[in-house]
This record gives structure tokens, C-alpha cells and sequence, in this order.
């Protein structure tokens, strides 16, 4: 996987409990506690459970704890920093979530050994809509995280709830006007 989740897990990791922490979590997982991580390098995918597992234990925490902080971290602070353009061209929660199919092939097509995960859309009725999640990793556990951060960003209120890789997202607000 690309070295940017371990990216943003480092920096949650760090903002939230501190470099100490992180220096653990690396050490557990079977890394230096120099090890720094690129964006754009290739991290072997069990390094990167390795490191959501660790961080748990370090921090006495459940893995899915750990990966709804990342997420919230990753669509709140790190996503819109270094990937403000899909931010700014999205509307309102609804538009980004339904853009996430495209981001992904558009933000991984020119690089080498990308995987990137792949949604579909249903709509249960008008407010609430089914994202299928399908990738060779199954890491469907970060989307509740990653969606309710997409709901945060975008000051949006969002009922999510996660069955296998089948994640319902029901907004009570119904159509959220655009952000000025
Ligand atoms: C602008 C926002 C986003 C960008 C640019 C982005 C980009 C990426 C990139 C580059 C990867 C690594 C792919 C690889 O190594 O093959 C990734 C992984 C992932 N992304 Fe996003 N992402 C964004 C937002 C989201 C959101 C909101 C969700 C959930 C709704 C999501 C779900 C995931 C998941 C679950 C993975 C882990 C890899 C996998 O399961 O195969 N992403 N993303």
C-alpha cells in the first residue's frame, strides 16, 4: 500500500498521544523507531496492519478505535491538506462520498503498483445511500472513520453503520445546500 496511510496514521498518532507513542507503535510493529515513511513509496500491507494493530496496544485502544480516529483524522486534516483540490470541488458530504470512486482511480492511475479501492452506489431512498466497498485488502473497517470525517469536514450531520463491506450512510438533513 502506499506509504500515505502509515503517513497519516503517524501523524494522528502523533497529534493525539504524542511522538513518544508513535516511537512505540513503530518499535512493536517491527520497525526502527527512526523509520520515517514517503507518500509515495510501497509498503507492504502487513506492515501497515502491523502498525494499526500496535498502535492499539500502545495506546490501549481497540483496533477499530484506532482506525475511526485515522479516519477522522485523514477526511478532517490530512486528505484536505495535501488533497484539498477533491475538497474544494465537492459541495457538500453527499458530492464527496459520490466522488470517491473517481478520486481514487484518478488520484492512483499513474502510480506503479497502486491498488486502490473501488465503491459502488445504491440508494435505499432518497437520504440514504449504500457504499460498497471492494478491494483486495479488506480494510472496509477505516470506512465508518473515513466517511463520518467526510460528514465532519463538511459540518454535515451523517448516520453511518457498516455490515461487512456494505456501509450505509443516512443523512437526517436530507440535501445539504452547497458551502459558500
Ligand atoms: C480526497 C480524498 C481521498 C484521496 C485523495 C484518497 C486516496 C487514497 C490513496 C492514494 C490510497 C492508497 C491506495 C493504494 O495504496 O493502492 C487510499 C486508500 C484507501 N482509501 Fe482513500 N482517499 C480519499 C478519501 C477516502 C475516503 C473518504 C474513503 C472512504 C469513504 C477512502 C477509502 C479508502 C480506503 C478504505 C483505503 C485503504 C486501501 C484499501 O482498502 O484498498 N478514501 N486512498
Amino acid at each position: 500500500m502506499k506509504g500515505t496511510i502509515p503517513k497519516c496514521l503517524e501523524e494522528m498518532v502523533r497529534a493525539k498521544h504524542g511522538d513518544a507513542a508513535w516511537k512505540k507503535v513503530k518499535v512493536d510493529a517491527g520497525l526502527a523507531a527512526w523509520h520515517t515513511f514517503l507518500t509515495t513509496e510501497d509498503i507492504p500491507d502487513d506492515t501497515v496492519r502491523a502498525l494499526f494493530g500496535s498502535a492499539a496496544k500502545i495506546l490501549d485502544q481497540t483496533v477499530q478505535e484506532v482506525m475511526d480516529d485515522f479516519g477522522m483524522h485523514w477526511s478532517t486534516i490530512y486528505a484536505p491538506d495535501i488533497y484539498g483540490v477533491f475538497f474544494k470541488r465537492a459541495a457538500n458530504a453527499r458530492e464527496m462520498l459520490l466522488s470517491m470512486a473517481e478520486v481514487h482511480r484518478r488520484t492512483t492511475s499513474t502510480v506503479p503498483n497502486a491498488k486502490p479501492p473501488r465503491f459502488s452506489y445504491d440508494w435505499k431512498d432518497e437520504n440514504t445511500l449504500v457504499m460498497t466497498y471492494h478491494s483486495e485488502r479488506d480494510l472496509a473497517a477505516l470506512m465508518p472513520g473515513l466517511v463520518r470525517g467526510v460528514g465532519a469536514f463538511f459540518e454535515e450531520r451523517l448516520e453511518v453503520t457498516r455490515r461487512g463491506h456494505r456501509i450505509t450512510v443516512h443523512f437526517p438533513d436530507g440535501s445539504t445546500p452547497a458551502r459558500s
